[in-house]
């Protein structure tokens, strides 16, 4: 179906193509000189240390987590709003995800204050997911794993140009990742960052992405290496060349394309004031430049979700759900306990499109498509 508005849309530009083409005719596609470039950019850009590229955000996040050395026997909090890449990646090392609320109805991130019970004597960290790029209690969560003695990970997959205080999200933590899959802000089909400030965890997770190899391909091409040892049970998490230049060339317009996100996030807000029966969830916080990476509205209790959504749908409005969550999946569903506010949100909240060439137009169509719905839900719930 081609969507009059998509919920998300990516534009690669003819320089884009070219940049990419370059990158073929060099010769060299796995790892190397503008991987590189791309992990220099990113660090600078984030403020962070280190930077290591990979090949998308779900291995970024399974790096984060097996080289802070979580294992069979540890718990690790987390969300349950989240694409389910943030637990698997806690899963993949053998430590146990456990569940805990989120913070609001129209605060759909994990809460600093549901902690507390979720911690255990086996708790070893605490994995947090930037919801739609919003730093939410990400600077609270690292005051209570502080306290508590608990490493703290940030899945920042929607967060790429989210700063609070200056600081980028995933620069809380002991180490974040990234997503630049399509529909990320930073979007090149698939491609990932990790970014820490500790030196040796950074080691670790180069290690772990090639292998627990001692040298690189790249290394050797260099003439820098002639051999190798493996050290570590590791993986190929590597970024190919024509991604990494990709995305090192739209992390140039990254700054522009969310101050755009930002401005319809604002316009989507002023509209919404005059409509009944819904209420925007994420209000931006202060201090912050936010990444706007989704937006997303809460029902009315009562409504019906999927009758507004059908009727979105007939008028050429794609929308979404962020998220059905991840303890409700059979995978994850062992008895685990009841998360009353991220089951209310998952049952009334609705993402509606955003991306930063979206014009007022389509955004008009989204609005009036809405209001529309709405009425007609009214109307119909009218005695007589
Ligand atoms: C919150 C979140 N975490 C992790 C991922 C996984 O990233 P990727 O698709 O790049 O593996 C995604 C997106 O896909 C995501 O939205």
């Amino acid at each position: 179906m081609a969507w009059r508005v998509p919920l998300a849309d990516v534009v690669v530009s003819a320089e884009d193509v070219d940049v990419v083409a370059d990158t073929y005719r060099s010769g060299w596609l796995s790892m190397g000189p503008r991987t590189e470039e791309l992990e220099q950019r990113f660090a600078d850009y984030t403020g962070a240390p280190h930077a290591i590229a990979t090949t998308n955000g779900t291995a970024a996040l399974h790096l984060i987590c097996a080289a802070s050395g979580l294992g069979p026997g540890d718990e690790v909090v987390v969300p349950s709003l989240t694409f389910v890449a943030t637990v698997n990646a806690v899963a993949y090392t053998g430590a146990r995800p456990v569940f805990a609320d989120a913070a609001g109805l129209l605060e759909p991130w994990l809460a600093a204050s549901a902690l507390e019970t979720a911690i255990t004597p086996r708790t070893r960290a605490v994995m947090t997911m930037a919801y739609a790029g919003h730093p939410g209690e990400t600077a609270k969560l690292r005051e209570e794993a502080d306290r508590h003695g608990l490493v703290l990970l940030e899945d920042a997959a929607h967060a790429t140009g989210t700063r609070t205080g200056g600081r980028h999200l995933g620069t809380f933590g002991a180490a974040g990742a990234f997503s630049f899959f399509s529909n990320k802000n930073l979007g090149i089909g698939e491609g990932g960052m990790v970014v820490t400030d500790d030196g040796d965890l950074a080691a670790r997770v180069r290690l772990l992405r090639s292998h627990g190899m001692t040298a690189l391909s790249w290394d050797r091409q260099k003439g820098h290496a002639s051999g190798y040892d493996v050290v570590a049970l590791g993986f190929n998490y590597r970024i190919d060349e024509p991604r990494a230049a990709l995305a090192a060339r739209r992390l140039e317009r990254l700054d522009v394309e969310n101050r755009r996100r930002s401005e319809l996030d604002a316009r989507y807000r002023e509209a919404l004031v005059a409509i009944d029966g819904v209420e925007p969830a994420l209000e931006p916080a202060a201090d912050t430049v936010h990444a706007h990476h989704l937006f997303t509205v809460v029902l009315d209790a009562g409504l019906d979700r999927d009758e507004l959504r059908r009727s979105l749908s007939e008028a050429g409005v794609q929308t979404s759900l962020h998220y059905p969550p991840v303890h409700r999946f059979s995978i994850y569903a062992d008895g685990g306990p009841s998360l009353p506010v991220t089951e209310a949100y998952a049952e009334r909240a609705v993402t509606l499109p955003l991306f930063a060439h979206m014009t007022e137009e389509q955004q008009d169509l989204v609005l009036d498509s809405l209001e529309r719905a709405l009425a007609s839900q009214a109307a119909a719930a009218r005695p007589g």
